[in-house]
């Protein structure tokens, strides 16, 4: 009797095994057949019962078939976590000789790329690219320029001072007096740099921004001679007609002194926010240098004179590129980089 519950039990266990789809339901298919309260434990109750000679003949089936059943569960066992370790390799799976993406190309600054173009076009000419201190003190930013300290001019460039009355410099003018004292006249020089304002920001405005100063001094430079290289400057930079007109300015350290503005390439001067509606953005004052600063400078003004402009080159890349927010030169983000 039995040989049948215990053939029974194989058939029953080997059935369960072949459908069973993970570890647990294997685990399961063990502990109803080999468990210590399994089925084939039941069966060993009635061992006691039974005759000798029957005892050693069931004892040894018994014995066949929990090896056998062992066997079977573990081979299957091995079998589904081999076919688990394929499926998570598949899903994991990394192509280890995919070239790497590389470091990505950068660019130039806008302004930079600006900044470039100018000076090889001023050093075509024959002019001398100079730098000056960004903390700039208040003798070359204001005084040597003709701007005395109790001179209203002085508002028109508010700044930012450092304890020991130094100064950020609020323009590229003071090259023009270091340039000059250094390396004396006759001299055609351009100073490119950084240049500091305690202004409101807007979309045309910014505490920090970039100038280009020129200067060239020699035996009777005139206005004529200024505007050729303006103009020079202009159509190189731009690649096309610009539309410029000659406004007074003042300036303290020119004399006479100019406005002079391009038709906003923008709007094409229908008027939006980097011209201030005005269609016109005010681009190189210029003038003449005026004798005072020539004497600073120990040049005899009865023998030299000069012209000098300062050029925004911010604003000029703004131009260039329709760009119309100057925010966005100093915002670092590279979405705006890149197109560069
Ligand atoms: N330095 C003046 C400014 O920043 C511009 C300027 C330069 C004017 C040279 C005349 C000549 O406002």
């Amino acid at each position: 009797m039995l040989d049948g519950l215990i053939s029974q039990l194989y058939a029953n266990a080997l059935d369960q095994l072949a459908s069973a789809e993970t570890l647990d339901q294997v685990e399961a298919v063990r502990v109803e057949a080999l468990g210590r309260k399994g089925k084939l434990a039941e069966i060993s109750k009635e061992f006691g019962k039974l005759a000798p000679e029957e005892r050693a003949r069931i004892g040894k089936l018994l014995n066949t078939v929990k090896a056998e059943l062992e066997s079977k569960i573990e081979t299957r066992k091995a079998s589904l976590e081999a076919a688990a370790l394929d499926a998570r390799l598949d899903a994991e799976w990394v192509d280890l000789t995919t070239p790497a993406p590389g470091p990505r190309p950068g660019s130039l600054h806008p302004v930079t790329q600006v900044q470039q173009e100018v000076e090889d076009l001023f050093v075509s000419m024959g002019f001398t690219v100079l730098d000056g201190p960004e903390v700039e003190t208040e003798y070359y930013n204001f005084d040597a320029l003709n701007i005395p300290a109790d001179h209203p001019a002085r508002d028109m460039q508010d700044t930012f001072w450092l304890e020991d009355r130094r100064l950020l410099r609020t323009h590229t003018s003071p090259v023009q007096v270091r340039g000059l004292e250094k390396l004396g006249p006759p001299l055609k020089m351009i100073a490119p740099g950084r240049v500091f304002r305690n202004e409101e920001v807007d979309p045309s405005h910014e505490h920090t921004f970039y100038q280009l100063e020129g200067m060239m001094v020699d035996h009777d430079v005139s206005v004529a001679h200024m505007i050729y290289f303006m103009k020079t400057l202009l159509s190189a930079i731009f690649h096309r007609e610009v539309t410029v007109r000659l406004r007074p300015g003042f300036f303290p350290f020119v004399e006479p002194g100019f406005e002079l503005d391009i038709r906003c390439l923008i709007c094409n001067g229908e008027g939006c926010p980097v011209c201030k509606q005005s269609g016109w953005v005010e681009l190189m004052p210029c003038g003449l240098v005026h004798p005072a600063v020539l004497r600073y400078c120990g040049a005899d003004p009865e023998v030299w004179n000069g012209f000098a402009f300062g050029l925004g080159l911010t604003r000029l890349a703004m131009m260039r590129y329709g760009i119309d927010d100057i925010r966005l030169f100093s915002s670092g983000d590279l979405r705006f980089l890149t197109q560069f």
